[in-house]
């Protein structure tokens, strides 16, 4: 049986990949900052779920170990994680720079601490996947024109160069690093205005995975509907 890893699993999409993976018969282990109203989709004797707070060294270490105790080997680790912080809507004069601090611990650095702790056991996978849900914000050709959310975007670049290192240093283990921007989603990060369901990404970047598993020479950064997505 698979075993399957996603961080922020009571979200919007964490919560959508989670049951594509149930109903595959797979094995989850969801992660999230709190408990929060976890989708009753998720009620599966084939699903646990951790307090995780991916920002903090401790928490993640903890995890982890108790993950290694329980379990031999991952083979897809999802992170699906994310904020972005109302004040990340500020125009520079009013945007409080140290605030962004949060935001960059989460978006870009959370899923490599989480991806460090947990290396060892996606290593023992026989064909490892990381994918890291990153955005269309974070490209630098063809994001939103945005003229607010320098924490944001900055953090999701960081977190797309981090899949491009991934991928190089881990082709000799045989593991994939996906770097995919899901679409603008009704979530709560998203808003109930954004034009597509989770649910309808989460199908897409299940098929995206599998497709792409083990092309480890190919692009990193991907839309989840397969298409490219400019750097
Ligand atoms: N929605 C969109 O249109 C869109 C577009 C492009 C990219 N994305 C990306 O897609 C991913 C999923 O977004 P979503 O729309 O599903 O958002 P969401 O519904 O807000 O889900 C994000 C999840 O991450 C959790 N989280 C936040 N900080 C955390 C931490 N420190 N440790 C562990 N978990 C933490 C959140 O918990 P709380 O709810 O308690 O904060 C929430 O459950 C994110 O990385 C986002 O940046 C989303």
């Amino acid at each position: 049986m698979k075993n399957i890893v996603i961080v922020g699993v009571t979200g919007g999409l964490g919560s959508c990949l989670a049951k594509e993976y149930l109903d595959e018969g797979c094995q989850v282990f969801g992660f999230d900052i709190d408990e929060g109203d976890i989708c009753s989709c998720l009620q599966n004797e084939r699903f646990s779920f951790g307090v995780m707070d991916i920002a903090s060294d401790s928490s993640v270490s903890e995890n982890a170990e108790k993950l290694c105790r329980k379990i031999s080997h991952i083979d897809i680790l999802i992170h699906c994680a994310g904020i972005l912080p109302q004040n990340s809507e500020r125009q520079l004069e009013d945007f409080e720079v140290s605030e962004a601090l949060e935001v960059f611990n989460t978006n870009a650095l959370g899923p490599l601490r989480v991806t460090k702790m947990l290396l060892r056991l996606v290593k023992a996978s026989d064909a490892g996947v990381i994918v890291n849900i990153s955005s269309e914000a974070g490209s630098m050709q063809a994001h939103a024109d945005y003229i607010i959310r320098y924490d944001y975007c900055m953090s999701k670049a960081a977190l797309n160069i981090q899949s491009i290192i991934l991928q190089r240093y881990l082709e000799k283990d045989k593991i994939r690093v996906l770097a995919v921007h899901p679409g603008w989603m009704q979530t709560k990060m998203g808003g109930q205005e954004a034009p597509l369901k989770p649910s309808d990404s989460a199908k897409q970047i299940k098929r995206l995975i599998t497709r792409h598993q083990y092309d480890y020479h190919n692009r990193v950064l991907m839309d989840y509907n397969d298409k490219i997505r400019p750097w």
